[in-house]
């Protein structure tokens, strides 16, 4: 037996507890077989819940299947049916749903991201009233990015420095080297030996590397304290290391990309949502009902309802904070990458992206896939056949990983 919104009913179920109305009439007695004309009698008497069950087994496999086609297939509206990255992408997905809905997985029902109260929340900035740079100066004014990142920086813009001396200035911060070895020793690193020292990172994982590591890590201690009625943290993180995770996968295929790189700008890549988030509670709200309501992608709502997206935001603030020019690059054009200098860098976020939206779908956590240009796609070269492995791979990943930073 299942608990199910009425909306996902699908030819073939069976009523597993009879239905009252809301004046407590009987609607349907249990052991009904539900269609589409029974759907509707429910949705017209604002019925929620049901329970359904299947006649066999047989069946049951089928209807599970037919639901998670029909639930998949929402969140990829947007993106060209055509293009064989969303065509392997949706197959693999509606597999991963299958998997999650016979262990029990209730899927969410339409209504839930506005169940949100949007009353209580309240802009600092009215719209209109403000763009992106009043929006980062204000965020500036308000907090700095953890200083440990800033003389780190400094150790390795110095010539003469050595691993101890950026280990030094890493081991002075004992919350941040806990969560620095813990990520290096995960087999996301696929490192031979457990690493138990800073110095110990830095002579394996390299000087450049293990800064952009601090780097991701610092950010996610820098917006620790948005206040979970503006944002789910926890769900802003788990879609952000996905693609960060994925990021990392796709880019150890490419000679010419830096691995830690592409993991932290895949880490950063939507900082400027959480930016938006913070001082726009109401109105990025909306963005998100808009982007549901008319199945359009996070970018087009954002400019629609806000006039500016999370790239221009995030582009001004990395600038400010003068993060690497690469990872802004990259992090800045990630829904743009033809328009990135370091184009394929750009590129792999935005596969990754896509992936981590897609397989956010399985655990209930993502509005559209955001799609990607077949031009851009094919520009990678990457086989679609490494997209599954790849995709099970982080699935064994993203948990402890998650627990591990945040
Ligand atoms: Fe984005
Ligand atoms: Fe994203």
């Amino acid at each position: 037996m299942k608990k199910i919104c009425v909306e996902y009913i699908v030819p073939g179920m069976i009523l597993a507890k009879p239905v009252q109305g809301l004046d407590g009439s009987e609607l349907f007695p249990e052991g009904t077989e539900l269609g589409e004309e029974e759907k509707k009698v429910l949705e017209d008497a604002g019925i929620d819940y049901i329970y359904v069950t299947a006649r066999s087994e047989e069946s049951e496999q089928s209807i599970l299947q037919t639901v998670a086609q029909e639930y998949a297939f929402k969140f990829f509206m947007y993106v060209n049916p055509d293009n064989k990255l969303f065509v392997e992408l949706f197959n693999i997905i509606v597999e991963l749903i299958f998997d999650a809905l016979k262990k029990g997985w209730e899927l969410p029902c339409e209504d839930y991201i506005r169940a949100k109260s949007v009353e209580r929340m309240r802009d600092l900035f009215l719209k209109d009233m403000g763009g992106p740079e009043d929006i980062v100066k204000h965020e500036l004014s308000l907090a700095s990015f953890p200083d440990v990142y800033f003389r780190l920086k400094k150790v390795l813009e110095n010539p003469s420095s050595s691993a101890k001396d950026i280990a030094e200035v890493v081991s002075s911060d004992v919350a941040l080297t806990t969560k620095l070895l813990k990520l290096v020793n995960s087999p996301l690193f696929g490192l031979t030996q457990k690493v138990d020292s800073v110095e110990r990172a830095v002579s394996l994982v390299g000087e450049e590397e293990l800064s952009n590591l601090v780097l991701g890590i610092s950010a996610i201690r820098y917006f620790k304290d948005i206040p979970p009625e503006l944002m789910d943290m926890q769900t802003f993180w788990k879609h952000s290391l996905s693609c960060a995770i994925f990021a990392k996968i796709i880019a150890s295929n490419y000679r010419d990309v830096n691995d830690e790189v592409l993991f932290t700008a895949g880490l950063l890549h939507d900082v400027g949502k959480l930016i938006l988030f913070k001082n726009m509670p109401y109105s990025s709200v909306e963005t998100l009902v808009f982007a549901r309501e008319n199945m359009v992608p996070m970018m087009e709502a954002e400019e629609y309802v806000l006039g500016f997206t999370h790239t221009d935001i995030s582009k001004l603030l990395m600038n400010s904070w003068q993060f690497p020019n690469t990872i802004n690059d990259i992090v800045s054009n990630h829904h743009n990458p033809t328009e990135a200098s370091f184009e394929t860098g750009a590129a792999i976020v935005q596969l990754a992206d896509n992936l981590a939206n897609a397989v956010g779908i399985s655990y209930g956590n993502t509005f559209v896939v955001p799609g990607m240009d077949e031009d851009v796609f094919d520009k990678l070269n990457f086989p679609v056949e490494k997209l599954k492995p790849i995709v099970l791979k982080h699935n064994k990943l993203l948990n402890d990983l998650l627990s591990a930073l945040t």
